[in-house]
């Protein structure tokens, strides 16, 4: 009988992804769920055939020049692959799968939370509640801004873009859109093309990020770029941190150019930016934008088909490399 290949999972995954990998692979888990400093993830590397990682994981272009010849595969359990050194990767021969498609709808809802919660001052009145702060109510207090009837700019409409897309047509909001090429009109569903981010920009009162961070795309959203945004417009990030300036936007919403964001990703994660705490006027979460049982599930199974696919000598489904 054919050993099983030796596969590392440096992340505690769910209870069913680990228990289907463990009915056909010989499964090197992680159950203290620390995060392996590069040292560390190179050395759990060595006798293995394959990983899969989180986005947690960084394979840079130095890791992966000393990485074991043993490993053929990193079948990611993310969507996202930036913490992927792709051509590094592909030059070792080494190939490396995501998790398109399954979380999309965990990650618009969080998307939406994060809208409707920074339109409507969630954090603020969460805080104020939580520290016994409520003591007067009158017509001007809290007032925020209405999200039905508004217009939406999406950067980025793949997958997540299109749901987001979808849910916030359940809000009468009009649609526009930035992307590196239009949709055909089936996925379009209404939505205006712009083939140029700045005129995406100006009509965007609120404007959600949806693209990958790539040497193009990082720290894309700049003071210019914000400046071009309708004043009191609502920024909303669940793709990367690293597509924002963190410090352009602070000063926009510091001086109201940009009412209020809401924040899944930052450029430093884990611990996010120590100066947006100090920012009344942002709503943030700490990257759970695919947070659900259900996509847990769903995104370490879609791992697993990219790794059975490859060991039995097919195609993987989601190759990026
Ligand atoms: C992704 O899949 O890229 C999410 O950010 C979680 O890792």
């Amino acid at each position: 009988m054919n050993k099983k290949p030796v596969l590392l999972i440096p992340r505690k995954l769910s209870t069913n992804t680990e228990r289907r990998a463990a009915l056909n692979y010989d499964v090197r888990l992680n159950p203290a769920d620390n995060v392996f400093s590069p040292q560390e993830l190179l050395e759990k590397c060595r006798d293995v055939d394959a990983v899969l990682p989180c986005h947690s994981e960084h394979f840079t272009a130095d890791l992966v020049s000393k990485l074991s010849d043993r490993v053929k595969i990193i079948a990611n359990h993310s969507v996202g692959v930036d913490h992927c050194d792709l051509s590094a990767l592909k030059a070792r021969g080494i190939v490396v799968t995501n998790t398109p498609d399954v979380l999309s709808d965990a990650t618009a809802e969080i998307a939406m939370l994060l809208l409707l919660g920074a339109a409507r001052r969630a954090s603020e009145g969460d805080r104020m509640m939580r520290t016994g702060t409520w003591q007067h109510w009158s017509p001007s207090f809290m007032v925020g801004t209405q999200v039905t009837g508004k217009r939406i700019g999406i950067v980025g409409m793949g997958r997540v873009g299109q749901v987001m897309a979808k849910r916030a047509r359940g809000f009468d909001m009009e649609v526009h859109y930035y992307n590196r090429s239009r949709l055909a009109a089936d996925q379009e569903q209404g939505a205006i093309y712009h083939d140029d981010l700045d005129s995406l920009l100006s009509v965007s009162q609120f404007l959600s990020l949806h693209c990958p961070a790539t040497p193009e795309t990082t720290g894309f959203l700049t003071s210019d770029k914000i400046d071009l945004m309708p004043d009191g417009a609502i920024i909303v990030n669940t793709a990367r941190g690293a597509l924002i300036n963190e410090a352009a936007l602070i000063s926009a919403l510091k001086s109201g150019k940009i009412a209020s964001a809401g924040l899944d990703v930052f450029c430093t994660e884990p611990g996010g930016n120590p100066e947006f705490a100090t920012v009344e006027n942002i709503f943030m979460l700490p990257h759970i934008g695919s947070a659900t049982m259900e996509t847990r599930d769903a995104m370490g199974f879609r791992a697993l088909d990219n790794l059975d696919a490859y060991f039995s000598g097919q195609e993987p489904g989601d190759r990026v490399a």
